[in-house]
């Protein structure tokens, strides 16, 4: 296993106190999410007389929670479900108002709040004039927060807006980044599930995947084996369905392929149902030729019943059913799209349990561009799981391991990838 990066995937709550420091926070939150992180700013009233909310809000496409008795858009507390899902808490920069507030545990701002709500690790940053740090009433208080396990990131010394020389300045970015970093070592992905996280605002639209045409599978195959019964697996569709999701927001027109789904599905995509293996095969392979990409993360049955009773088989001894190979979907796709003078990219999914070592040679033996493999045993990568743990294969060059992800992010990422290998205007197929 390589090591992940501490910050990617996880909820971060950014708390901004009311100190000329306070413009730093934007720096910060850029810092913040460029590392992977979801960051939710919480800001003191003071604080918005610094930084507008608007600034935040822009950079971390989350909406400040300014106020403890704030309802989220479904009713339910914003700060709890900040407080409950987040995998950090970073005060930056920290008044000694705050210190005093954090050290006493009033809970009459957001930031205090949510810290006296979560269980999470909490990094304080403070800033300000090197006197009010020095004070004995604001020793206490830091002494006190280290005394909760709180991280304390010391300010620096530097001229101070007051026109003072002292200690009392934020500390360098980098430095309470660090300190972030390492209070997140080691630990689980706390809540990778969005709809447990405060609400993004509508991702930005990026386009980039305008004009393109993604085909989609999602779910498992039913194969039938009398009217009422069939063969069928745990695949709920969720990364199917994510993918659908993150190329329609991105521009693409999508055709969703699904066989058994048990989320919800995307509106704007166009729906070809096809609950059987043999179903699945007819959509994609006429779906293909318009198509700038095809992504398989359906489960496809790998064997149906050779024959399907008319009636309802009934209850008498024991029974046998003979089970005959289906077609393989993926490696029939690659074949036509290899012979096709506008080429579609072939992206599979290898569902393992336990090792991914026979992920290569699957690749190779399907022909496709790209094969994502996971442990679907492993924890947090399972069938409807919110999250996934994904290992890319591209034919001939080295595994790339990705850290464990929401599957929403798993599909924007791979979707970045496909925009790579397509090049230019499709250069790199032919077109
Ligand atoms: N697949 C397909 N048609 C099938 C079976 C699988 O197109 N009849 C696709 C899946 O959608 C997935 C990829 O092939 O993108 C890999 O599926 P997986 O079940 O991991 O591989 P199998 O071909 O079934 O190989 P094995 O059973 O040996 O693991």
């Amino acid at each position: 296993m390589t090591d992940s990066p501490p910050l990617a995937g996880r909820l971060v709550l950014l708390g901004v106190s009311g100190s000329i420091a306070a413009y730093k926070s934007a720096e910060l939150a850029r810092a913040l999410t460029a590392a992977g992180a979801d960051v939710q700013p919480l800001m003191t009233h003071s604080a918005q007389a610094f930084i507008g909310p608007l600034t935040l809000e822009t950079l971390t496409r989350h909406r400040p929670m300014t106020d403890p008795l704030e309802l989220l858009p479904d009713g339910r507390i914003a700060h709890i479900v900040a407080a409950d899902a987040a995998d950090a808490i970073l005060v930056a920069p920290a008044t000694a108002r705050w210190l005093a507030a954090m050290a006493a545990g009033l809970a009459d701002d957001v930031i205090t709040a949510t810290c006296l709500a979560s269980t999470a690790p909490v990094v304080v940053a403070p800033a300000m004039d090197g006197e009010m740090f020095a004070h004995p009433a604001t020793r206490a208080n830091v002494e006190r927060l280290l005394s909760y396990g709180y991280r304390i990131v010391a300010p620096e010394v530097g001229p101070l807006a007051s026109g003072h020389v002292g200690l009392g300045r934020l500390a360098e970015p980098a430095r309470i980044m660090q300190a972030l970093e390492e209070v997140l070592r080691d630990r689980p992905l706390r809540q990778p599930d969005p709809a447990q996280r405060p609400p993004r605002m509508s991702a930005p639209p990026t386009p980039d995947l305008t004009g393109w045409h993604v085909v989609v599978t999602a779910g498992g195959t039913a194969e039938p084996i009398d009217p009422v019964r069939f063969i069928g697996n745990r695949s709920s569709g969720r990364m199917g369905v994510a993918v659908a999701e993150a190329a329609l927001a991105r521009g693409a027109r999508v055709t969703l392929v699904r066989g058994q789904t048990s989320v919800p599905l995307p509106d704007g995509a166009e729906l070809v149902d096809a609950p059987t293996a043999a179903q699945m095969r007819d959509a994609v392979l006429a779906a293909l030729p318009d198509a700038d990409a095809l992504v398989m993360a359906a489960a496809v049955a790998d064997f149906r019943p050779r024959h399907v009773a008319d009636t309802k088989i009934g209850r008498a001894g024991s029974l046998t059913i003979e089970l005959e190979p289906t077609d393989d979907i993926l490696a029939e796709a690659a074949t036509k799209a290899r012979q096709m003078s506008r080429r579609p990219l072939i992206v599979g999914f290898a569902a393992e349990t336990g090792s991914l070592e026979r992920a290569p040679e699957k690749a190779a033996r399907k022909g496709v561009d790209l094969l994502v493999a996971n442990d679907v045993a492993a924890e947090g990568s399972g069938f409807g799981s919110p999250t996934n743990q994904v290992t890319l294969i591209f034919p001939g060059a080295a595994a790339e391991e990705w850290p464990l992800l929401p599957k929403r992010q798993v599909a924007d990422r791979l979707l970045d990838r496909l925009v790579g290998l397509r090049g230019p205007d499709g250069a790199s197929l032919g077109r």
